[in-house]
């Protein structure tokens, strides 16, 4: 099945994340939940694991997550030694910013930046110390862990585009030479979980 085939869902809508994020910032508010671990706690060790193979921790190592959600894959980026100053997430719904940054706060990873941003509509901003010299990657790595799946699950727009369609396009314009891309993702033609290499 290829993502032209998917049927749009209500993981496609950012509506539907609003009110997760909500729901989950209210919980951890409540009784400390941090919320939901897409694909598992394997998937975020496995990631982890390439990471550190691959763009191992040093202090100006800088990785971008597209989608970042409750901020679970970045702190588990931190608990491996990556500094948190040059770890940063982007997401669309603002309650997953604001739970992220909640909980950042309760780990000791504050210095994580945390970006309102529509992947498929703006340019994710560079980290300040980051953003002098666009003759180098602005990122060591760039990963995305579910929403790859969710942009796959968008209803067309008035033309009958899916969405989707634009995503490498956007991957391939953050992607400057020594930049590596990692992503976890269930939908369509990849496999659940299936880590896949582009770089
Ligand atoms: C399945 S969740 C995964 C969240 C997180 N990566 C994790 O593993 O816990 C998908 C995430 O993608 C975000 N998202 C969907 N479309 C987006 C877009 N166009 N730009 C930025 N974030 C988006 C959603 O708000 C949600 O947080």
């Amino acid at each position: 099945m290829s993502t032209a085939e998917l049927q749009p869902s209500k993981l496609g809508t950012k509506e539907h994340w609003d009110s997760v994020y909500e729901e989950e910032f209210d919980n951890f508010e409540e009784i400390g939940d941090e919320g939901e671990i897409w694909f598992g706690v394997e998937s975020v060790e496995k990631m982890v694991e390439w990471a550190i193979e691959h763009v191992p921790p040093s202090p100006d190592t800088s990785i971008l997550e597209i989608g970042s959600g409750n901020g679970t894959l970045l702190f588990a980026l931190v608990d491996a030694g990556y500094a948190s100053e040059q770890l940063s997430g982007i997401d669309y719904s603002a309650g997953s910013i604001k739970l992220a940054q909640a909980i950042a706060k309760t780990r000791g990873a504050e210095n994580i930046t945390f970006n309102l941003c529509d992947f498929l509509k703006e340019d994710p901003p560079l980290l300040p110390q980051n953003s002098q010299d666009s003759r180098h990657a602005a990122w060591d790595l760039i990963m995305d862990k579910g929403t790859f799946d969710a942009i796959a699950l968008m209803k067309p727009d008035e033309d009958g585009n899916a969405p989707v369609a634009n995503y490498p396009r956007h991957i391939a314009e953050l992607l400057k030479p020594g930049c590596l891309y990692l992503i976890t993702c269930a939908s369509g033609f990849l496999s659940m979980s299936q880590v896949m290499i582009i770089n």
